[in-house]
Formats: C-alpha cells, structure tokens, sequence
C-alpha cells in the first residue's frame, strides 16, 4: 500500500500511509487505539472502495482498484473484522457460505452445503455440527468459524481485525497455532493486535502506525515488547500498572446464596462473595465460566429467568429486580460486549454518556442540555477518546475508543460499586494504563470495585484480592500477595 491517504469529516484517519507485506510472512500491524489500523485494512479489503482514499494498492504487483468487497474477494483477500459478523440465529454452515452460497440455479444444495462446511471446520479444528446455531457457541469457537468462512473463499492473503481480543489464553493460543500452520500452507496475513506478547511470538515483520502515520516496520529479529510500546505511544512505558497503596474500609457490597437459572439450567451455583469499599475485587475464570452470568445477574437481574439470594449494601439487604433500581442502588456493571449493550452506536458520544445519567441531568423532566455537553467533553479528555466532537456518532469510533465511551457513562453516575466485565478488551496499552488509574482512583474514594479479566497479568496488576469462578461456582480465593498464574490456574482447574 503506497503513500494511502484517507479523510473522514473532520479525522485525517490516515496521512500518507506506506505498508508491504511480504508473501508468505505473518504481518502485525500495532498502534495505539485511533491510530487507523482498522481503517487501513478496510481500504486494502475494499469495504472503502477505490476513489474514497488516494494512493495506490499493489497486489502481487498489480494495481488494485477495488469497487467493493467483492473486488477483494475476487484476488483471495479476505479480511475477518474487529466486530464479529456472524448471524446468531443462522447455524454455523449457513454463517460460512452466506452470500457465496452452495447454489443451482438458484436452488441451495443444504447437503453440500452440510459436507463442505464440516470439512472446513475440520481444517480450523473445530469440531462442532455444521446445523448448530452461531447463537450456542461461545466467541472462540465464532472467530474459528469466520476464519472456516474466509477459507471457503480461496484467502491468498487473510487479514485479522484483533482476532483473540475476545479469546483466552487456549483460544488465542489455538488460533495463533493455526495462523502458523495457515503460513506453512504459504498463506499471507496480516493482524491487528493490542496483545504485544502474541505479536512478537508470531509475527514476521511488524509495522506501527500512529496517528494515521506509519512510523516503522520492525523485523522479527528486532521485536521486544518495550520497542512497540515505544513506537506506539512515543515514548517508553515502564510501568504496566499504576502504583497504588489500598486503603480498604467495610464491607460495601455482599452477595449470599446467589443462584441463577437460565429456563432449567442452573448456571449460578450457590456463590456467596463480598467487596469491601477500596477495595479492587478480580475474578478469574476461563470464558463460560460464568462470571458475566454471574456480574449481570446481580445488575438488576439482566440476565437469567429465576434468581435467588440476597445482596447487602453497607450491611442492610437491598432488592434489586430491574436496571433502574440497580443504578438506583449505586450499582454500575460496564458490558463485556459493547457493540450489543454497551453503547447505542448511532447516537453521539454525548447522548451515549447521559444516558444512564438523565435523572441527574434533568430538572422537572427537562434534560439540560448545555450540562450534558460539559460533561461529556470533560470526559473526553478524562479519558482521553480520540474524536473530532462529542457530536460524533459512537458507531464511527475506532474500538477501543468506544470502550472509553461505555467507561465514561458508568464512571459519570457516580456508582457505590463498580463491576468491570473485561474493561480494557480492545485497548491500547498507555490507554490501558489510564484506564487503571482511573479504576484506583475511584477505589481511593472508597468505591468498590469488581474486576473481571481474562488477562491474568491485569487481575495480578490490579486487585487486592481475586476469586477463582469455574462452571458458575466460586472455587477459591485468593489475596493479592498469594496471587499467582500458577495458583489461579489450580482452582481453575481443580
Ligand atoms: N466511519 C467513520 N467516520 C468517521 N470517523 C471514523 C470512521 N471510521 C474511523 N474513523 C476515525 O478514524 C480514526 C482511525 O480509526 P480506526 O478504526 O482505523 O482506528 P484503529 O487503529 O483500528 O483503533 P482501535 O485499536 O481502537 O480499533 C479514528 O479517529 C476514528 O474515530
Ligand atoms: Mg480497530
């Protein structure tokens, strides 16, 4: 890609942006979050189709001028995006030849269809029925069956928008696994990523974009985690996680007896845990564990159909049945998934960050406005969202930057007690690094805060005290000086 310049109104997303990629080689592409990674590779995939950018896209020397994806498509560049595409309510083989489908004149053949998409997931090692909904399998085995899908498009060169940021450690570790093997097979392709430790295992060559610049393509030989960072953000990061010393109070929240049923399922078995105020809570656990279940169950009752137990705030029993009264009650829970129930994509920044906060905005049932925007361009520099204007529609935000958006409208409501379902999914790391400070700030006021991360290192980073959540029960307990990968993984597994 030469010399690529793409403007939206008001963002210079890229200037100027020069990228090669070598046959066969494993690319990564780095930057902090806005830094136009995203972008970049929906040019080179044609969803911004030639005309809409300037500069020049050369594949296997020939000058590309794409009018859609199709065009892409049509020279074996598939590109897998940052926001899973898939159909929930379609099965898994119906997901893969969507739009290419196993037709006759017009007439789907459902068997070949069966047949071929079983030998595809064969080749992600996914071992699943083809019939099953998208809707019944977890976000790892969903990021196999869109790579299933690019297969069945005939991928000379396979892009990856963060394809492990909703992963753990075994998925990510899989998929990563099966890039190698795709490489061996003399595939090409390029990843996006924050998780620098999974870029430098795998990647060939990286290159670091910032501020819609290129600024460099480091070798495989050349790579250290320190050195991306640098590139990224400028300057040296060395500190991962902020210092804080806890000053821990009283109980602030405790949940007792907590069981949730989803139809017949039991899937909250008996979890008694309590947070004190200042106090940072982690829970730890693989994907399916239950602690989204779990978290979501307390906020309201947002999830599951029958919920016993009780929560005590400050010591006295609270009923909590519905959102209203769970904000009411002081409670905040920020969504693991942001795109579905985190933000309203098509409303602006100011309207997502309100939102939850009109009670506190309006006066007589009449939302001031000029508060509202005050607000929400002080927590655009609070937290840094890389955006022209508060007016911008949240959906025009790169990811990371609409994980700011959803932070911002919980932190603004001024919750007792803040629960953090995977808060730094998709962030930057010196993002990364605000967004802690900003959690130990409000634990220093007294706030108490759940954390739950499929990072360890970020549970380690970051809590006073972390339980271990393994098929909707708690199975261990663990304070911060007895924390370790080791002993976390031990009751995860016992
Ligand atoms: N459709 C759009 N309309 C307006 N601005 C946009 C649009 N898409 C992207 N931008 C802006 O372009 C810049 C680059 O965004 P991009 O999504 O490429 O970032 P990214 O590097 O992928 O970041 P992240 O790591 O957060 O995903 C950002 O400032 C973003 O707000
Ligand atoms: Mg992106």
């Amino acid at each position: 890609m030469k010399n690529i310049t793409k403007e939206f109104p008001g963002v210079k997303a890229l200037d100027d942006v020069n990228l090669k990629v070598a046959a066969g080689e494993i690319h990564a592409l780095c930057g902090e979050n806005g830094a136009g990674k995203s972008t970049l590779m929906k040019v080179l995939s044609g969803v911004y189709p030639h005309g809409t950018y300037s500069g020049d896209i050369l594949f296997q020397d020939e000058v590309c001028m794409f009018k859609d994806i199709k065009g892409s498509e049509s020279l074996g560049i598939v590109i897998i995006h940052q926001e899973l595409a898939l159909i929930p309510e379609l099965s898994i083989a119906e997901n893969i030849f969507l739009g290419n489908e196993q037709a006759k004149a017009g007439v789907i053949n459902w068997n070949e269809t069966v047949v071929k998409a079983r030998e595809l997931l064969k080749k992600v090692g996914l071992s699943e029925n083809p019939n099953t909904l998208i809707s019944k399998i977890g976000v790892g085995k969903q990021q196999l069956v869109e790579i299933a899908k690019a297969l069945s498009k005939d991928v000379k060169l396979l892009i990856l928008d963060e394809p492990t940021a909703a992963l753990n450690e075994e998925e990510s570790e899989n998929l990563l696994q099966l890039l190698l093997s795709f490489k061996k097979e003399g595939m090409t392709s390029i990843m996006i990523s924050h998780k620098l430790n999974e870029v430098s295992k795998v990647a060939d060559s990286i290159t670091i974009i910032r501020d819609g610049r290129t600024i460099e393509t480091l070798k495989w030989e050349e790579v250290s985690e320190d050195r991306i960072i640098k590139g990224m953000v400028g300057r040296e990061l060395t500190n991962r996680y902020p210092d804080r010393t806890p000053q821990i109070g009283e109980t602030i929240l405790e949940v007792k007896d907590w069981e949730v049923l989803q139809g017949d399922r039991k899937v909250i078995d008996n979890i008694s845990m309590h947070i004190k105020r200042g106090e940072i809570v982690g829970i730890a656990g693989v994907m399916g564990s239950g602690r989204t279940e779990f978290a979501m169950s307390v906020f309201g009752q947002s999830y599951g159909t029958k919920i016993s137990g009780q929560l005590y705030k400050d010591g006295k029993e609270i009923s909590v049945k519905n959102v209203p009264e769970a904000i009411e009650n002081g409670l905040a829970y920020v969504t693991e998934d942001r795109k579905n129930y985190g933000l309203i994509l098509i409303e602006d920044i100011k309207r997502n960050i309100s939102l939850p906060n009109l009670r506190k905005l309006s006066k007589f049932s009449v939302l001031n406005e000029n508060v509202e925007v005050k607000e929400a361009e002080n927590y655009r520099q609070k937290m840094n969202i890389k955006t022209p204007s508060i007016l911008q529609k949240t959906g025009n935000l790169s990811g990371g930057n609409q994980q700011k958006v959803v932070l911002s409208k919980w932190i603004y409501a001024e919750p007792d007690i803040l629960m953090l379902d995977e808060p730094t999914r998709g962030i930057d790391v010196g993002a990364k690094y605000e967004i802690y400070t900003i959690i130990n700030q409000l634990a220093d006021e007294g706030k108490g805060i759940l954390l739950i991360s499929s990072e360890m290192p970020e549970l380690l980073g970051m809590c006073d005290r972390i339980y271990v959540m393994n098929e909707g029960s708690i199975k261990g307990e663990l304070a911060a000086a007895d924390a370790t990968q080791e002993s976390i993984m031990k009751y995860i597994t016992s």
